[in-house]
């Protein structure tokens, strides 16, 4: 599986890494900007609960 954020979407609103910090970290300004990268399945459901808090749908989490 596999995360992408999307930088120039991302708003710093910080509610992925609340809810999912073992998946989403900050800069410190609050910005997401981890951009692509992998995570075994087993991180999967804490990813899609991350993404589907982000309220800019900056993150899409996709099988690959
Ligand atoms: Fe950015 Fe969305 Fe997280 S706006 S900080 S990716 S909740």
């Amino acid at each position: 599986m596999r995360v992408k954020v999307n930088r120039d979407a991302c708003q710093g609103n910080g509610r992925c890494a609340a809810v999912s910090p073992e998946i989403f970290q900050l800069d410190e300004l609050g910005y997401n900007i981890a951009g692509e990268f992998a995570i075994t399945e087993e991180a999967g459901e804490a990813a899609f609960r991350g993404a589907a808090e982000c309220p800019e749908r900056a993150i899409t989490v996709f099988f690959s």
